[in-house]
């Protein structure tokens, strides 16, 4: 096909349906050039290895292995960072896999999410709306608020948490709406904040992802960001830690012993 009969056949159907051209915004290539406009020297973040942590690996983790369910390392790495914390406050819910597995770590557990109406009034799937927390309100510990991170007053809950899980909305606009507002509301001095979807897989960055971390996350705390290596997952991290650089395709160091216990749910 010509390249104007191919011009001519996009203007269609970006006329026909306009929410195609958010494709073309989405697109790797073309986030990873903004990335490397804003950012050049900064085109991944440094690794830490799980096992560089200098913290016990949580070994066990809860998960429906369903679609949108973290990796099992993403899991392990947020009951592991909160080992000796005392509060725990995420965006976004879901059917409550992550909140879950932390809450079995501290008590004071926080999920913050869409409400049910604002769900609805976006017409989202009837069954995917019903689901959100059906694992976490089985544990009544945990709090669940509802409410839009773009809208939502932060300042009112006058409080600091220990670890902040940012799994919201994971459009560049909304990572980093989410995690200035996390810097201006929710941290201390000591907080580890954890980004899910860094990366599509442990080996491919979502840079969209991550230039909404670096544009949100104040310039000072920049050298504490890493991405932690077999996961999705950044951290913001004190301390410091022994990293590689990140490299795909990646010449495996660890083998991961992984048991699968099916339970009724
Ligand atoms: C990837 S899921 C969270 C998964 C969960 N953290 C886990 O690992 O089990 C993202 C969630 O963020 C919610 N969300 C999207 N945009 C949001 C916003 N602006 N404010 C609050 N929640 C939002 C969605 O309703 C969805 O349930």
């Amino acid at each position: 096909m010509s390249k104007l009969k191919k011009f001519l056949e996009i203007l269609k159907a970006a006329m026909e349906k306009p929410y195609l051209l958010n494709l073309v915004i989405q697109n790797q290539e073309y986030q990873e050039s903004l990335l490397k406009k804003s950012y050049p020297q900064q085109q991944a973040l440094p690794q830490i290895s799980l096992d560089d942590l200098g913290i016990p690996l949580e070994t066990s983790v809860d998960s429906f292995l369903l679609d949108g369910s973290s990796m099992i390392t993403d899991l392990a790495l947020l009951k592991t960072l909160a080992q000796g914390k005392n509060s725990y406050f995420e965006i976004g819910t879901w059917r409550g896999e992550s909140v879950w597995n932390v809450a079995k770590i501290l008590e004071d557990c926080t999920t913050l999410n869409l409400s049910m109406e604002e769900m609805k009034k976006m017409n989202l799937n009837t069954q995917y709306i019903e689901l959100h927390g059906i694992l976490s309100k089985r544990n009544p510990k945990i709090k669940h608020w509802e409410g839009n991170t773009l809208n939502f007053n932060f300042e009112a809950l006058q409080k600091k948490y220990d670890l902040i899980f940012i799994d919201g909305d994971h459009s560049y606009a909304m990572v980093k709406n989410d995690t200035q507002k996390v810097f201006e509301h929710l941290v201390h001095e000591n907080t580890v904040v954890v980004w899910h979807d860094y990366a599509y897989n442990p080996e491919k960055i979502r840079h969209e992802v991550y230039r909404g971390i670096l544009d949100g996350t104040p310039k000072k705390y920049h050298h504490k960001l890493y991405h932690i290596a077999n996961s999705m997952c950044a951290v913001l991290l004190p301390g410091s830690f022994k990293t590689r650089e990140f490299e795909s395709p990646k010449k495996p160091n660890i083998l991961f012993e992984i048991q699968v216990k099916p339970q009724v749910f």
